[in-house]
């Protein structure tokens, strides 16, 4: 099938170029949590949705609510609420912090780092209806940023890439020439997607730009919960002029 991405989920094209090395990755790194109370933390999210006086239209710089006709089209049309963003002091979400915490650790270990542990900074959950959908972004002021999905996403087509999560290349710069291709493959390709199933996590640098496809699902909601990683501890060395306990 020829389409305009690279299929993450298909293994990669045999070349006969040997030693290809991909230099400075943009790791993601992908776990599964499963925790004792994930029927509770949907109930708790679809109560919030559906709680909400007004479905909040989220952009690039915040919470808005369109004036006037847009916001009864989008809220007929586009439904896109997250919640308050401190779930994580919320006890029905401990279980799931804490597990998130562990796999956070083991993302500090992959970096070889030493002297910091993981803190979970802010945690929400988004509840995209029909049409809903995140925008492109990234998190800021804090140093990894991820997502765990406590249910499979709604049922769509087949084929379609409604509600996978879209990363986007940020070396930007290697498209200053686009020949034409033939195929998507990792190296020509700017953006992957990944399908959400019950229990995924994942964890990626806060900067990676990233967002969501529209749920295509006229009666199913889709549920994800989001988190803000920041650390505790020392970065840089004694006398280095670059040294920052936090
Ligand atoms: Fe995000």
């Amino acid at each position: 099938m020829n389409q305009n991405f690279w299929d993450y989920s298909v293994e990669q094209n045999k070349t006969e170029l040997k030693d290809i090395h991909h230099t400075f990755p943009t790791p993601i790194f992908e776990s599964s949590i499963s925790i004792s109370n994930t029927d509770e933390i949907i109930d708790d999210l679809r109560k919030k949705y559906e709680q909400s006086p007004n479905h909040t239209i989220s952009n690039s710089v915040g919470d808005f609510l369109l004036p006037g006709d847009e916001v009864k089209k989008l809220e007929k049309n586009k439904v896109s609420f997250y919640t308050e963003d401190t779930l994580n002091e919320n006890p029905i979400y401990f279980e799931l912090r804490d597990q998130i915490l562990d796999i956070a650790s083991s993302v500090f270990n992959a970096y070889a780092y030493i002297d910091i542990t993981p803190r979970m900074e802010t945690m929400w959950g988004n509840v995209l209806g029909y049409s809903g959908y995140i925008h492109p972004h990234s998190h800021s002021n804090c140093m990894f940023a991820g997502v765990w999905y406590p249910e499979d996403p709604p049922h769509v087509a087949e084929n379609s890439l409604s509600n996978h999560i879209r990363f986007i290349d940020p070396t930007r710069m290697k498209y200053f020439y686009m020949p034409k291709v033939e195929g998507r493959n990792q190296l020509n390709s700017g953006e992957i997607y990944i399908k959400p199933k019950k229990g995924m996590c994942l964890i990626f640098p806060s900067w990676l730009e990233h967002d969501t496809v529209p749920n295509e699902n006229t009666e199913e909601t889709r549920f994800s919960i989001s988190f803000n990683l920041f650390f505790n501890g020392t970065l840089g060395f004694p006398n280095s002029l670059n040294r920052l306990t936090v």
